[in-house]
């Protein structure tokens, strides 16, 4: 945390929690999603809505309430775990004498901090253009209904929000482009990366499942793992060397969060374009959180909605934070197949994990045998790296490999 940049604030969570998650578990994410903007949180409760208010979404006592505490603790900002209207943060900021956000915005506000690439930024403030348009159409209607609907056309009022909107859709046009611009530039990267004959894999799951040190635990090297959520939000790519299948590329992607925001929906997606594209994907998990189950169950919905789920695509599902289990939890998890318990804190089962990596992407491949002419020392020398050769004969002046080939493995064979 950065005292000097620590603001205090009061967080609240209102409403109810989603399927299979605690209120506890919602509570403690939005802290740390504060956190994750240096918020120093003073105080975290849950308030249950009963029959949300238009004006202030929560009720008359709960605004009291919150009210004393803002001012008990001087409290600056106060986040809202819930979707908020424009009339609701004004009302609310007004009761309770500070800075009121909601999720999206303060997703918003870390997307913003974290973006490191020209397409990471512009990504974000789309986002952030498209969120405000909408709350500029909701304000709007709501003004049209204070008028009593009658269309009285032209008022003052509304000549200033057309002039908004059509402000903010000229620069929402404008970075669209700008957009296009940098992913065919990217575009271009990636078909260049394509070319290097190397798999892909890609580390995705929950935010602060640990995939940052998993990453760094693989590659030996230290990119950002703190305890802060989205320390992510730009892939990081490193290449790595797997026994017995050469060399890999292995990127870290940016953390998944229950229910993203629906503006935020694309931004994210788009983060993920290295996923799509992976030939081994690890499913980073936080065994020891109490609504593991449930964020597994998020990021497969995800993987899924990137079509990611017809088995097409190899995925390892890692049970990290294994070093927090007691053994009865970890005899309950040891039958299950499939899954892999791993600390990236400790290195415990990571040797077994990038076995694991190497089998999936040889997997598939049925031995076979290549003819190479003695001169193709490039063929041959690629496939001592990325095959498990089964064995290697000289007949006839020409070099007989017999070698077992990943599906990924094969079609970059095939390329070079
Ligand atoms: P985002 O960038 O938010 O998506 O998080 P992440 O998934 O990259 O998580 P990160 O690696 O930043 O780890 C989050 C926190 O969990 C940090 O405090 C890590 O030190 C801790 N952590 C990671 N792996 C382990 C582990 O195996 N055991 C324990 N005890 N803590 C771990």
């Amino acid at each position: 945390m950065h005292p000097a940049a620590a603001r205090p604030a009061a967080g609240a969570q209102a409403g109810r929690p989603g399927p299979g998650r605690s209120s506890a578990a919602r509570l403690e994410e939005i802290c740390g999603l504060a956190a994750a903007i240096r918020l120093d949180i003073r105080e975290a409760l849950v308030l249950p809505l009963r029959a949300p208010s238009p004006g202030l979404l929560l009720g008359k006592g709960q605004v009291e309430r919150l009210a004393g505490l803002v001012a008990a603790h001087g409290a600056e900002v106060v986040v809202i775990d819930s979707r908020i209207t424009p009339v609701q943060q004004k009302n609310l900021e007004t009761a309770l004498g500070a800075k009121v956000i909601d999720r999206t915005s303060l997703i918003l506000e870390i997307f913003g901090e974290r973006a490191a690439t020209a397409e990471g930024r512009l990504q974000v403030e789309l986002a952030h253009l498209e969120y405000q348009a909408g709350r500029l159409v909701r304000t709007w209607t709501h003004l049209e209904r204070q008028r009593g609907g009658f269309g009285f056309l032209g008022g003052p009022g509304e000549t200033q929000i057309e002039a908004d909107r059509r402000l903010l859709r000229d620069r929402i046009a404008r970075i669209r482009r700008e957009l296009e611009e940098v992913r065919r530039t990217r575009g271009l990267h990636r078909a260049r990366r394509r070319k290097a004959p190397v798999p892909a894999i890609a580390l995705v799951g929950y935010t602060n499942a640990g995939k940052s040190t998993l990453f760094n635990r693989l590659t030996g090297s230290r990119v950002l793992a703190e305890d802060l959520l989205f320390a992510t939000l730009d892939p990081t790519i490193r290449r790595i060397r797997l026994p017995g299948a050469g060399a890999a590329v292995l990127s870290d992607t940016v953390g998944f969060v229950s229910d993203l925001p629906t503006e935020l929906v694309a931004a994210f997606r788009a983060t993920l374009e290295e996923v799509t594209e992976a030939d081994l994907i690890v499913h980073v998990r936080d065994v020891a959180h109490p609504d593991s189950e449930a964020q597994a169950a998020d990021v497969r919905a995800i993987l899924g909605s990137l079509g990611l789920d017809d088995g097409q695509v190899p995925v390892i599902e890692v049970l990290n934070k294994a070093d927090l289990l007691d053994p009865l939890e970890r005899e309950a998890l040891a039958g299950r197949g499939g899954q892999l318990l791993v600390s990236a804190r400790t290195g415990e089962g990571v040797e077994a994990l990038v076995a694991a990596m190497a089998g999936a992407l040889l997997h598939g491949g049925a031995p076979e045998t290549l003819t190479l002419h003695p001169s193709d020392g490039r063929r041959r020398a690629w496939l001592h790296a990325h095959a498990e050769i089964l064995s290697e004969t000289e007949e006839d002046g020409m070099v007989r490999l017999t070698v077992r080939l990943g599906e990924a493995a094969r079609a970059r064979y095939r390329a070079l």
